[in-house]
Order: structure tokens, then sequence, then C-alpha cells
């Protein structure tokens, strides 16, 4: 088991489990207990929104308690366990700024849950619902009070559903998630050069010719925005351009810069097709495109993506080239520039504020638009400095399948800003950003969750909220009650492994193989395309990197094994692991597994270099003085990825091996001088 529960680790008085972490809470004395008598009353106002948001609370409890609770609240009634006091409905759909603070207070004979809205008073019982604990069998709230409110008013995921069709049903259940660490913006990027993902009813060859027949129909549209703003969640779309652009062009050639055709774009990268703002015809087919789509979108919030422009079909194109001469558009930044101020000037009469990424920065742009920062807290910082709203995406950028810890510290506002308190204000917040290159609606929970959740802490609570260990700890817990939701991120991989393992797999080669997706980790950043060329949308993407997650929890416990000198522990996990590649580099049953002998073989030849420093350790012997260059080279060429997984146990064998072969040393070394001399020589 990788995240999920974990009875063996005690939890701190002080650490609850939250995440995110409440501003302010303090713990109380007793604790209040969950029966099948549990009734929760609502008091002041009350609607439907506040009533499902209770249903979705007790289903959950129920699921997991196996009570069964008496239906429907208990105003009046003199039994209530919890009142939930919310002061009004607050706006009647999600907006940036809604009030989202609540308090929560448990004690040993009863709850209050207060909020001025029903957005707060959602939030609040999603801290209820991670509040619930069991002991012996026994369910119960244990006595809190907690005064809660979040540090930024955006908190958001970006869902690409166009470079791999994402349809609805994973957007509801990434909804499902999102309240539950209460993010409260689903940024839908929503065209592509790999697709255009939405109906037109004025302009039905977008989704006809652009989209492969997958797109949301304007029914699922409604249907995802209602859905969104019953969990108190705005639901902001992305239309690229004017790059990005291809799928829109397949179908509407005369819109491009180039003569075209133009047809969906299979591969990955960065690529040519691109809007001609010269072109009168373009801005009537935004003005009529956009008011039908402000139509469907009720936020405030527009984006029109902007980034990365490569402009080779503008300078080819004599059109183009005469009319920014004309116009004394001296780059094409200033052509982009142009370009946006016609787009916000169609979004303003629609009644929207435009959000682009960095790139649509620029001297000319009105100071109402929004920069959402992809490439750098500084461009975000020199953003606010000029007087934009910004965004910050850079560091949560969750597709390039780094750790949590790696996305964690990252700060909107980090400590030591040097923005004054009035550029600080236009920081709105940020958003993790799911870039659908290598994931499909079977994998693409596990690229989202849990990590996110360490991004909404980041977002929601209080910038000290900054331990690793202790975010790892709650993390792996929220991981299990995202599952308890419908979130696929643990459940998916077992048949996929066995589909890896083919039908007539044995028991034990299946559970060789979760053994050692559990184990690695796909290759971090861009290395996949490099890992694995060619790939295209048609390429399955169900191999073993797709089993392998990017924060192997085996892997953060063995360094934390080695580094606490726990050998027993090191020697049993090492066994484990070189006992199931050993086993799985012999298997001749299936091809697809026998492909990844050199993943096995390279995993093997690691641990049995970790079991040889373990001995050396445990009964020290003389060693040749050329055993630890040895060994570390051996390390270092296992460490070498194989089909995009890599092993990220290495630098912690690699600390064992300097340890083993430094052990003299240690009886003259103080307690903090010992690590730092081991860390610093093991690095390669
Ligand atoms: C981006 O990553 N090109 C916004």
């Amino acid at each position: 088991m990788i995240f999920g529960f974990s009875p063996g680790v005690a939890k701190e008085a002080s650490s609850p489990d939250f995440m995110p972490r409440p501003a302010k809470m303090q713990s109380g004395a007793g604790r209040l207990a969950v029966t099948a008598a549990f009734a929760i009353a609502i008091r002041h106002h009350d609607d439907a929104r506040l009533r499902k948001g209770i249903e979705r609370l007790s289903s959950r409890w129920q699921a997991r308690t196996g009570l069964t609770f008496s239906s429907g609240p208990a105003n009046g009634k003199a039994s209530e366990t919890l009142m939930i006091d919310c002061a009004e409905t607050g706006s009647e759909l999600p907006a940036l700024g809604d009030d989202e603070s609540y308090t929560l207070d448990i004690t040993a004979h009863g709850g209050v849950l207060r909020a001025a809205t029903v957005v707060g008073a959602l939030r609040g019982l999603e801290t209820l619902a991670q509040l619930l604990e069991s002991d012996g069998g026994k369910w119960f709230l244990p006595a809190v009070s907690i005064q809660d409110a979040p540090r930024f008013p955006w908190r958001g995921l970006m869902l690409d559903v166009c470079r791999h069709w994402q349809p609805i049903e994973v957007v509801k259940r990434t909804l499902d998630g999102m309240a539950a660490v209460k993010l409260n913006v689903l940024h839908l990027h929503l065209s592509e050069d790999q697709g255009f993902r939405i109906e037109s009813r004025k302009f039905p060859r977008l989704q006809e010719l652009g989209s492969d027949g997958k797109f949301f129909t304007q029914k699922q549209i409604r249907e995802i925005v209602a859905y969104a703003a019953e969990r108190g969640i705005r639901v902001v779309p992305e239309f690229d351009m004017p790059g990005h652009a291809t799928s829109w062009l397949t179908g509407y050639p005369e819109l491009g810069s180039a003569p075209g055709p133009y047809a969906i774009e299979r591969k990955w990268g960065i690529f040519e097709p691109v809007f001609d703002p010269a072109n009168e015809a373009v801005y009537a087919f935004l003005d009529g495109f956009l008011g039908e789509m402000a139509g469907l979108f009720p936020d405030l919030y527009f984006h029109i993506g902007g980034d990365e422009v490569k402009g080779g079909d503008w300078d080819k194109n004599p059109r183009i080239r005469a009319f920014m001469k004309e116009r004394g558009l001296k780059d094409h930044a200033a052509l982009q520039a142009y370009f946006n101020r016609r787009v916000q000037a169609i979004l303003t009469k629609y009644g929207k504020r435009m959000v682009g990424w960095d790139e649509i920065l620029h001297d000319d742009l009105p100071r109402d638009a929004v920069i959402q920062s992809w490439r750098g807290p500084d461009a975000l910082a020199a953003a606010a400095r000029r007087g934009y709203s910004g965004l910050l995406s850079n560091g949560y950028y969750i597709d390039l399948a780094q750790p949590a810890a790696a996305h964690y510290p990252n700060d909107p506002i980090p400590a030591n800003t040097t923005l004054t308190l009035e550029e600080q204000k236009r920081i709105l917040g940020g958003e993790a950003t799911m870039w659908s290159e290598w994931v499909t609606p079977e994998t693409i929970d596990s690229r989202i969750w849990p990590r996110t959740a360490s991004i909404a802490e980041r977002l929601w609570s209080p910038r000290d909220a900054r331990d690793l260990d202790d975010m790892y700890r709650r993390l792996a817990i929220v991981s299990g009650r995202l599952a308890e939701i419908g979130l696929r991120h643990e459940s998916y991989i077992d048949p996929l492994l066995r589909r890896l393992a083919g039908d007539s797999a044995p028991a034990g080669a299946l559970r060789n193989l979760r053994v050692i997706a559990d184990l690695v980790e796909p290759v971090e950043a861009y290395q996949r395309g490099k890992q694995q060329p060619g790939s295209t949308q048609g390429t399955p993407l169900t191999g073993l990197v797709d089993c392998a997650r990017p924060d192997s929890a085996l892997s953060r416990e063995f360094s934390r094994e080695v580094d606490r000198d726990d050998l027993a522990a090191v020697a049993a996990s090492l066994g484990t692991w070189k006992s199931a590649a050993d086993d799985l580099a012999r298997d001749k049953a299936s091809a697809r597994v026998r492909a990844l002998k050199p993943l096995f073989d390279r995993i093997g030849e690691a641990c049995a270099i970790g079991l040889e420093a373990v001995a050396q350790l445990r009964n020290p012997a003389g060693i040749s003085k050329d055993w630890r260059a040895e060994k570390l080279a051996a390390l270092a060429d296992a460490a070498r990825p194989h089909d995009a997984c890599k092993l990220p146990f290495i630098p912690a064998l690699r600390r064992l091996v300097v340890a083993a072969a430094e052990e003299s040393k240690r009886a003259g070394m103080t307690p903090e001088a010992w690590p730092n001399r081991v860390e610093t020589q093991a690095v390669p």
C-alpha cells in the first residue's frame, strides 16, 4: 500500500490530519461521538446547495463508518448533534472574492459550523469530512475550534482536455477532488493544436473537423458549470489564441496565416499554425465565437491562452508583413499585442475580463487583464509591479512528474518578496496545470492526485505551513480520502498491470510488478518525450511508467530508513525489491514484461550493492580501496532510466555505500558532521 491510511505512523497531537491546514485551530478536550443518531440541523439560511453539501458529507461518512444516519436535516428537533449556521446565500454563482471563511467548534456535547455564505459552509463541511476519526470501532469528532479562511482567492487546477481527450466523467470526479481540498477554480483548456473540445453551434466545423468527435456538447458544459457551482467552484474556459491554433484552422483554414490546409496535430511540441491578426474576418469570427462561449461560461474571467506563438507563418505572409509595417508593429510581440487588444475589446463587450499566459504581457495591454505566469515567479512579480493581477503556475506543473516536495514550497508570494503590499494584493493565487500529453482518462487521476492537495494547501493555508515530513504524512491520509470519494489514482494501477502482464500471468508476477510499479517513478520534466521518441496522440499509455507515480512513497520511506540507520528495515526493503526484480527478469510469459528486463536487471543490481553495503555496515571487514568507486559507478549505471522509468532510491543507496566505506571514521565525528560528510560524498 503506498498512499492510504497508515496505522503504523503515530499521530502527533499538535499536528492534525487536515489538508489544507486551517488558518487557526486549537484542539480541545473530549470528543463528539458519531453514531447512527448523529443529526445535522440548519439554522438561518437554508438552501438546496447547502443541503446537497450536507448529503455528500453524510453519504461519505456512512460509507466509511457503515452507519446509517437518519435522513434529512434535524431542523427544529432537540436531538441535533451539529448545527450549521449560515448567514446568507452569498453570490448566486461562485465568484472571485467570495467569502469562503467559516468557523467550526466541536465539543463533547455538539458542534457548530458557522459561515457567512453557503460557499464558506461548504468549505467547512470539507474540513468536517476530514475530522472524522475512529478508535477501536467507535467513531468520533475530536474537540476542536477552527477559524479558517483562504490565503488566496484564486486556487485553481487547469485541465488540458485537448491533447488527450478527457470526458465529462473525468471532469466531474476531478471537481469532487478539488472541492475536497478547497480548490475553487477549474480552468478548462479547451482548444489546442491536437483538438478542439467544445461544441460551437455558430461554427460547427470547429468540432466537426477539429475534434475526432471528442468534445463537450453545450449541454455537457452547462452540466459541468452547474456541478462545479454546486461545490463552490468557478469554471474559467481557455481558448488558446493566436498560436496553438491548428484544430481551429482545420475547419476554418481561411483564418490562418498560411494558406493551409490544416489537419489536427498528432505529435507533441510547439507548432506554427496561428491566426492571421491582419485579417478582419478573424475578429468577426472571434466576436461570434466568443459571444457564443460567453453565454455558456458565466464566470467573469475568460482565458485566451496567448502562449508560445512561433510567428514563422507571420513572417512568411507578405500581407501580414505589410500590415505590421503600416501600423508600426515592429515585431511578433507587437503584432500579438495588437491581436490581444482586439480580442480584449470583444471580451469586454461580452462582459468578460481577459486572462492569458505570460506572453500577453505588453505595454499596450490594458491593466484589467490577468497574467498567468508559467515562466517564473519573477515574471509574476514583474506583472504585479506593472499593475496587473496575476496567478502563479510556474512550479505547479503537475504534468512534469515531480514529487510534491518540489511543488509545496513554491509560494506565489514568498517570504522574501520585494513587492509592496499594494502589489502583493494583485497576486490572486495560482493554478496547478495538468497538461495532457502523457495522460489518458485511465491514468490522469494519478498525475493530479494526491500531489495537487499539497498545492491546494499552499494556496489556502498560511505561509508557515512548510514542514515536508508533516505534509507527506497528511498527504497519505488525504489520498485515502480522495480515493474514498471516487478518485482513481490508487485503483487504476492493478488493472493496468494485469494488462501489462497478460491474461495468464500468475498472481506472483502481478505482486512483483506492483512492487516495482510502487518503487520506480516516471522520468521528470520533458524527459519522457526523449525516452519515448515518436510518441503521438495515438500511442497507448499503458506501460509500467504509467503505473509508476511521481512520488514513490516506497522510495521516500527507504531514504528515511537509510538516514536513521535502520539496517534491518533497509535490508528487508532491498531484499523484497531484489527478489521481485529477479523473478520478473526471469519471466518468459509476457513479451511486454520481457521488454522491461533491463529495468529489472538494474533494480536487482542496485539492490545487491545496497545489501553488500548493509553487510559491511553490520560487520565491518576490510574492503578494497576501489570498492566505493566501483559501487558508485555501478549505481550511476543502474540509475539510467529505462522506458521512461527512473529509480528514485538510488541517491539513498549512494549514501549507504559511502557510509559503509567511511564507517571507520564515524566514531570520531559529531552526530551532525557524519550525515553531512556522507551526503556530500554521495552526490554524484
Ligand atoms: C504553457 O505551458 N505553454 C502555458
